[in-house]
């Protein structure tokens, strides 16, 4: 299969937002960061696998230094994390946050859930402060409230690829977000 620059591939039923928008809102959102973070190195926390490809076109653009680690998170089986299901961490930090000024970056806010949990959990660790910058915000799915500090777009209550999101792995290196053709899902 080749992806061929936003001609939409089989499975995907349209381009929500193209290449070139995408960029232009992460610039701005990396100008607004680099203006906010002066004083002192940001450390960006990506949580794997969604979040790489935003985070690393993030911190290329912003202009204040900045120090990268991640996390990876599964939810506890049988809950699904949509209806209340727990977050566990799988793989933890590098190194401590004690005392930094930390941003969580994320590919996508649904529920809230995962991101209240992760906001708790990081809040333990004595951040000088912490934030959370998304590329996608889908409110519409929201479960519990969470305070976005930045976010590229809200998106529509669809399945959406790209930019570090996937359908069963696949897509997550489109450099445009499209909406997944629904016949194209299927049960396994
Ligand atoms: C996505 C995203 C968040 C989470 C948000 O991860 O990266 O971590 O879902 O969902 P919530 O707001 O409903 O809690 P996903 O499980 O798709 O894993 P991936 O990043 O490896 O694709």
């Amino acid at each position: 299969m080749t992806y061929r620059k936003e001609i939409v591939p089989p499975g995907l039923e349209r381009v929500l937002f193209t290449e070139a928008q995408v960029n232009r809102r992460i610039a701005e959102i990396a100008a607004e960061i680099s203006a906010k973070y002066t004083e002192r190195p940001l450390k960006l926390i990506g949580v794997l696998k969604g979040s790489v490809f935003f985070l690393t076109a993030l911190a290329r653009l912003i202009t204040v230094p900045v120090k990268i680690d991640f996390l990876a998170i599964s939810t506890f089986a049988p809950q699904p994390r949509a209806s209340g299901g727990v977050v566990r961490i799988s793989k933890d930090l590098d190194e401590g946050i004690e005392n930094e000024d930390v941003l969580l970056v994320e590919d996508i806010v649904d529920t809230g859930l995962t991101t209240r949990y992760l906001l708790q959990m990081l809040a333990g660790r004595g951040p000088n402060t912490l934030g959370i910058c998304t590329l996608l915000d889908r409110t519409s799915k929201r479960l519990v409230p969470v305070t976005i500090h930045y976010r590229c777009f809200e998106i529509p209550d669809r399945f959406v690829v790209g930019c570090g999101l996937d359908y069963k792995q696949l897509y997550r290196n489109l450099g445009y977000l499209a909406v997944l053709d629904p016949a194209a899902v299927t049960a396994d």
